[in-house]
């Protein structure tokens, strides 16, 4: 598709700055409390994910830190906003228990009147992603598949399972990223054989990632529908963005790594009700 016909419109996120951020239990691969982490430094690479979308004509809301929530920073995690309903995120690990009650009280806070507190486990837009026709929903290491099941009755669109079966792609916003509409791409191996076969069915003109690009958490990206803010260390998966059409905006985030997370964990996006 030629450059010009990408058109990104503009959108409303939510971001936690990483004040707290440090790496003190694992979690997933990822994490290693043994090797030291920067807080300042991700601060600064945070700040600057922040001003790449502001700069890209983005709104951003703020919620506060909370101390002894490290892994606040990973606001995808905190909620699920569709049509302006929010699913608050109910997690796994006792580490981050706290961080749903955080975030569903942000959003009462701030206007949202439609907030659904859930019984089963689900890891926000960790593991459910939206696009045009459907909610992508990975299970396997967090969320559950009743999570997904309360999730499509609460929204009331089609939540298609997906399950990750390699560890160092936890969360579907890990080893999966939608770019405009139904158009997606993905890293086939982070998927179960039947999981991969339904992608195929449902979106055959997928972007597929190898496992370095998402090893390198280039599918933990972030699109406006031209704009692509991606890990700068997928420049390979850079490239093919700028085959399709997209523009990608390389962001180093190489501290926020160290938690398991790029871009699109820093990121919650705030859909309202068209
Ligand atoms: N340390 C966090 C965890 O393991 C990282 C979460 C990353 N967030 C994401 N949306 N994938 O839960």
């Amino acid at each position: 598709m030629p450059v010009d016909t990408r058109a990104a419109r503009p959108r409303r996120y939510l971001m936690c700055r990483p004040d707290f951020f440090e790496v003190t239990y694992a979690i997933n691969p990822w994490m290693d409390p043994s090797e030291p982490v920067d807080t300042q430094l991700a601060v600064t690479q945070w700040e600057r994910l922040h001003g790449a979308l502001v700069e890209a004509g983005h709104t951003v809301e703020l919620i506060d830190p909370v101390p002894g929530l490290p892994d606040m920073v990973y606001a995808a995690n905190g909620a699920t906003v569709v049509d302006g309903k929010v699913l608050g995120a109910r997690f796994r690990n006792e580490e981050r228990a706290a961080e749903g009650a955080a975030y569903l009280n942000w959003f009462r806070d701030n206007g949202f009147t439609d907030t659904l507190e859930p019984d089963h486990l689900n890891e926000g837009e960790g593991d459910l992603l939206t696009t045009r026709s459907y909610i992508l929903a990975g299970h396997g290491f967090r969320s559950s598949a009743a999570g997904h099941r309360e999730a499509e009755a609460y929204f009331g669109r089609p939540v298609i399972s997906l399950e990750l079966v390699d560890p160092r792609f936890y969360h579907l916003d890990t080893a999966l990223a939608v770019l405009d509409g139904d158009e997606i791409m993905y890293n086939p191996s982070a998927f179960s054989a039947a999981s991969r076969a339904t992608l195929e069915r449902l979106f055959p003109d997928a972007i597929l990632a190898t496992d370095d690009d998402a090893a390198a958490f280039g599918l933990n990206a972030l699109s406006d529908g031209r704009n692509v803010f991606l890990s700068r260390t997928a420049s390979s998966l850079a490239a093919r963005l700028r085959e399709h059409g997209f523009t990608p905006r390389l962001i180093d985030l190489s501290e926020l790594f160290k938690g398991g997370g790029s871009v699109k964990c820093c990121t919650l996006e705030l859909r309202s009700a068209a």
